[in-house]
């Protein structure tokens, strides 16, 4: 069946955002939401995000006025009598769906297609309830519908292949890349991205780093185009914390447990941008503060120290890296630890090692000295400090970062410092989900490329990143804290040994 007319209800910011989707795709839309506030507010919504569109000069004013006159408001869902296709986004809670579901067996053509945007219940439960179960499908947008490319559609046991087949046709026509997955807590996207998030909120409750540092070391050391932590905010740490519940009930273990930071920010009705704070506040929020000032604290001269000798094939290279750097910046830098006084930095790897450093160069009486610089692309530094590690030293280390033209985060002295403590475990994740046969590594990639707009997709992070590097990471992170969520699964540990990559390169 081709999909003309649709309804949506619920008109929250994603029901909004779905029906700005389809009325740009030329489809005539009927928005039902029972509370006549909140319809005038998803309304509103609407109306500022294709304003936005036409001030960046994406659309005409003529065209906007098409698209919005496609969407016909209603109140209640005996106006979707004539809907192809309805979408349900209302409140993550099954009875409320349910409940919707049924009062549209009643109020819809018996061929209609019933989809729900649900990012956490169980589709089949969801159609198992209902008139036409087989029409019954998941059809999960994300946020912001109208900017992110993917549509997970989700089937069930009982659904209609020509239902899947006329849905994934229209999430097509409307410029969506649709990804077909089967019906399993948080489907492909959610599924990777929760627990990863959660681990970021972990990592600030127990004050491995700031705020601002998990999320800078994630947009510019892992090049993901939100941090953690701002990311939470846009979804709402609320329908994260329903995510995680389900995905905790479904998977268990640490990963899916919701960190106690993220149940009391939703408690104190903190629940992100649309409370008006979340981790931030807004509508400020998520601002890196600049670094440039610090510059002028370096040191005219530092000991360079390689991390211990024949730990990492990659040493050498990173200590030549940091003292073409430095030396580019006007700093003098002297290799022997016997020699000089002041700033002591180790070019460490990502499995850290400042003391065990400083250590073999017999430089122990330099350790309150010491701190780890770790380069992690052109952009950013890590700067690391050893449990002896003054604070001026560090104050000194982060300077000297900035002179040389970098970025800076704080890490401690643990495998993976901190890029590597929040990326590897994800990456591992989605190699997991490789592995258990739930996922291609090609829809893995594409639903978090094209669902959360990353630059490359986990598993080709993994295959570039090095399965190598990425296992030792993991086992060492694994030994540290014991945590067999940390372990490298067997397919990852079986390729990096045979040298292959997970993903064939086309
Ligand atoms: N509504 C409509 N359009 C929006 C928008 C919004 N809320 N926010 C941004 N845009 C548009 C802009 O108009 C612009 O369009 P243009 O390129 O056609 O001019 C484009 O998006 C880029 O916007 P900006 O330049 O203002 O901002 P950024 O470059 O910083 O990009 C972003 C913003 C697209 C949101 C980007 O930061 C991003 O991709 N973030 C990741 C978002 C993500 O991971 N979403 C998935 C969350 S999980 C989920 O939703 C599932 C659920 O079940 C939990």
């Amino acid at each position: 069946m081709e999909i003309r007319t649709v309804g949506v209800v619920g008109l929250g910011t994603m029901g909004a955002g779905i029906a700005e989707v389809f009325a740009r795709g030329g489809l005539a839309v009927t928005a039902v939401e029972a509370d006549p506030q909140a319809l005038a507010r998803g309304m509103a919504a609407l109306a500022s995000s294709l304003d936005r569109a036409v001030k960046r000069g994406k659309l005409t004013p003529a065209q906007s006025g098409e698209i919005a006159g496609r969407v016909t408001q209603a109140g209640k869902l005996a106006d979707l009598a004539g809907a192809d296709l309805v979408v349900e986004v209302v409140p993550e809670q099954l009875a409320i769906k349910r409940q919707v579901l049924t009062e549209l067996d009643r109020a819809c053509r018996p061929d209609a297609i019933f989809a729900t945007n649900t990012s956490s219940l169980s589709v089949t439960t969801i159609a198992a309830g209902t008139a036409h179960p087989g029409r019954v499908i998941g059809m999960h947008f994300f946020n912001p519908a109208p900017v992110m490319r993917l549509v997970e559609v989700v089937t069930t046991v009982l659904t209609d292949p020509a239902a899947a087949g006329s849905v994934s046709g229209l999430a097509e026509r409307l410029g969506k890349t649709p990804v077909q997955v089967s019906d399993r807590a948080g489907f492909v996207a959610n599924a990777l991205l929760l627990p990863y998030l959660n681990h970021a909120v972990r990592l600030l409750e127990t004050g491995y780093a700031t705020r601002e540092d998990i999320d800078r070391a994630m947009t510019l050391g892992a090049g993901l185009p939100m941090g953690p932590l701002t990311l939470l905010d846009l979804i709402g740490l609320d329908t994260s914390l329903a995510v995680l519940e389900v995905l905790a009930r479904e998977f268990g273990g640490t990963r899916y447990t919701p960190a106690s930071l993220l149940r009391r920010l939703t408690d104190a009705g903190r629940l992100g941008r649309k409370s008006g704070a979340g981790f931030y506040a807004y509508p400020d929020g998520g601002q890196v503060p600049d670094e440039a000032g610090l510059a002028a604290g370096a040191p005219g001269a530092v000991t360079l120290l390689d991390p211990v000798a024949g730990a990492d094939a990659a040493s050498a290279g990173r200590a030549a890296a940091l003292a073409g750097l430095l030396a580019g910046a006007g700093i003098e830098v002297s290799r022997d630890p016997a020699a000089g006084s002041g700033l002591v930095v180790v070019a460490i790897g990502a499995m850290g090692g400042v003391l065990d450093a400083v250590a073999e160069a017999e430089a122990g009486d330099r350790s309150a000295d010491a701190v780890g610089i770790r380069l992690v692309n052109a952009e950013l530094a890590e700067v690391v400090p050893s449990p002896l590690t003054s604070a001026v030293a560090m104050d000194k280390a982060r300077a000297l970062a900035v002179k040389a033209g970098l970025r800076t985060v704080t890490a401690p002295d643990r495998p993976g410092l901190l890029v590597g403590a929040l990326l590897y475990p994800h990456l591992r994740d989605a190699a997991a989900m490789v592995a258990d046969g739930y996922a291609r590594p090609s829809d893995v990639d594409s639903a978090m490329t094209l669902g959360c707009g990353y630059p490359r997709g986990p598993i080709r992070m993994l295959d570039e990143a090095g399965l190598a590097q990425a296992a030792a990471i993991l086992s060492a992170m694994h030994a540290a804290y014991g945590d067999p969520a940390f372990a490298p699964p067997p397919l990852l540990m079986a390729c990096a040994s045979a040298g292959l990559a997970l993903a064939p390169r086309g």
